[in-house]
């Protein structure tokens, strides 16, 4: 063959793939408008991997519109080629199933593991006998009521100190301010930023096939894995400076290092006595190295999502006046009772919180609609079948849309879109332990939320703190809608204006 011959090659070559590429072009774009309208369209070879991808955006509203299409159970699959079969459900007799009655058939954390490599090895994705030697160390840390009086004190210095000042300061401003932005950390730091990036990045290594996210990561192409790694350096260097620092100072305090009213929650984790941990995974629990995967996963699991719930709580709460006004009433009523005199501002303490039953019940309702973890993604590990009837084969991963459960009319009623806190209450006035028991949102069974307890007890502190002090406004023309994220922020913030209550 000439170079005239290998010339023409070339040259049809490149025709050839110019003509195939702009057929894809066209097919899709075809294809797009063709099926724009539809809520799943599964596509030859990639399945509804593309599907997937046009609705990530909105990937908790889609799980909606494909729970009201196609019931609570649908099993999908990826691409031909990659390992993607996912049963995605969002009915509570599935949920209660998999969480909790056969968790076994469930605990498979391989995936969820490699998701969420971040994370290390710290009790959300710790397995086997470290799991249960955490579990059980972190059951005993928040269920002591030494603990948990730190954490309130610690709580109420943040809300009196930081949080309060800084509402007084902006009620004197007449600009807006972002809500989440106060509530997840102020001023907006490199490390809360990072945390942010890392959440987002995650949620497509749920969704996309395995290999295709670990490809991406190895090759160091796509923006998804690059984001990720650069979060995960910032986190990395953030948290060896505050354990280096954390360590310096228990050594400097050295007798006094159960002086609690100082401590936070690393320097109880790092002060927990040696009976207190599991013999054998002694070593393992007193490395750096654990304390980094401890204190991410705290933060991830901790921060994120309560901080998240009091801004969809807020949101939820300035578009129905009249429940702000029944909150204010029995924080009013809590107040009267009391033979203290009011400070100004008023904090309310961790007794007065049994009165607070109106106010629990608008977070569980807040809770509801938009929950913290919108999606719990877990493998199948055997054949099984769901309570429903769908047939379950293994290594099938199975996602639970707690977001699409919470808006369903047959859960819910046919007022599941209302933002009713009466639905938890009953009768008698107390909070209704058969509603409570719908509650996912903390999901259930051996590895639900350790934290849930202390996330009330924290939620309800800022909350009757601000509502009881301030008025908080929603500036005009927003869009409040979620972020594609692990946890469910606001992808736009909540711009409000506050002003300082004046009582008569
Ligand atoms: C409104 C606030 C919160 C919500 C909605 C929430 C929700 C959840 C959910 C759904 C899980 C299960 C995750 C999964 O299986 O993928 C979970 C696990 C966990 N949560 Fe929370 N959480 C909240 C606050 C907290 C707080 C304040 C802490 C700690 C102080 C905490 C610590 C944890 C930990 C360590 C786990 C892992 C438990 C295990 O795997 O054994 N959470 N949480």
């Amino acid at each position: 063959m000439d170079s005239h011959d290998s010339k023409i090659i070339e040259k049809c070559t490149e025709s050839y793939n110019l003509v195939l590429v702009f057929c894809l072009i066209l097919f899709t774009v075809w294809y797009y408008m063709h099926c724009k309208k539809q809520v799943i369209v599964r596509w030859p070879v990639l399945g509804m991997l593309p599907w997937i991808i046009i609705n990530a955006h909105r990937i908790h509203d889609w799980t909606v519109d494909i729970s009201k299409i196609f019931g609570g159970t649908v099993i999908e699959r990826g691409p031909f080629f990659g390992r993607l079969e996912i049963v995605y459900t969002c009915d509570p007799r599935n949920a209660k199933y998999i969480l909790a009655t056969n968790y076994y058939n469930f605990n498979d954390r391989q995936d969820y593991r490699d998701a969420f490599d971040i994370l290390g090895d710290g009790l959300l994705t710790a397995t086997s006998n470290f799991w249960t030697a955490q579990r059980r160390a972190a059951r005993m840390t928040f269920t002591s009521k030494i603990v948990r009086n730190i954490i309130f004190h610690k709580g109420t210095k943040v809300t009196q100190h930081a949080l309060l000042p800084l509402l007084s300061h902006l009620s004197k401003e007449s600009s807006g301010v972002d809500l989440q932005d106060v509530l997840m950390s102020f001023p907006p730091n490199e490390l809360a930023e990072a945390m942010d990036n890392a959440s987002e990045a995650i949620l497509f290594r749920h969704v996309l096939p395995i290999s295709w996210w670990k490809l991406s990561r190895r090759l160091k192409i796509g923006s998804n894995e690059k984001k990720l790694e650069a979060a995960g350096k910032i986190i990395d260097r953030n948290i060896a400076e505050y354990i280096k620092v954390k360590r310096e100072e228990m050594v400097a305090k050295g007798s006094k290092a159960d002086k609690y009213e100082e401590n936070d929650l690393l320097e109880v984790y790092m002060s927990i006595k040696d009976g207190e941990k599991d013999e054998l995974m002694l070593a393992k629990m007193l490395t750096d190295k654990f304390f980094r995967d401890t204190c991410i996963t705290f933060l991830i699991a901790a921060r994120d999502t309560t901080a998240s719930t009091l801004s969809w709580f807020f949101w939820m709460i300035l578009k129905n006046p009249s429940v702000e006004a029944k909150i204010l009433e029995e924080l009013e009523l809590i107040i009267s009772k009391k033979n203290t005199m009011e400070k100004n501002p008023v904090i309310f303490d961790a007794d007065d919180q049994t009165g607070m039953v109106y106010l629990h019940a608008a977070l569980c309702e807040s809770l509801r609609l938009y929950p913290a973890v919108p999606l719990l993604r877990k493998t199948s590990t055997s054949d099984d079948v769901f309570p429903d009837g769908t047939v379950i084969w293994p290594g099938m991963t199975v996602i639970i849309s707690c977001y699409a459960m919470g808006r369903m009319e047959w859960v819910w009623g046919e007022d599941c879109l209302e933002f009713k806190p009466e639905r938890w209450i009953s009768e008698d006035g107390k909070l209704n332990p058969e509603a409570l028991s719908k509650l996912v949102s903390f999901s259930l069974g051996p590895r639900n939320c350790v934290g849930k307890d202390m996330a009330f007890v924290l939620m309800k502190l800022v909350a009757s703190a601000v509502i009881y002090n301030y008025h908080v406004e929603v500036l005009e023309g927003q869009n409040i809608v979620p972020t594609p994220a692990i946890t469910l922020k606001m992808m736009n913030g909540l711009m409000v204006r506050v002003r300082g209550r004046v009582f008569p």
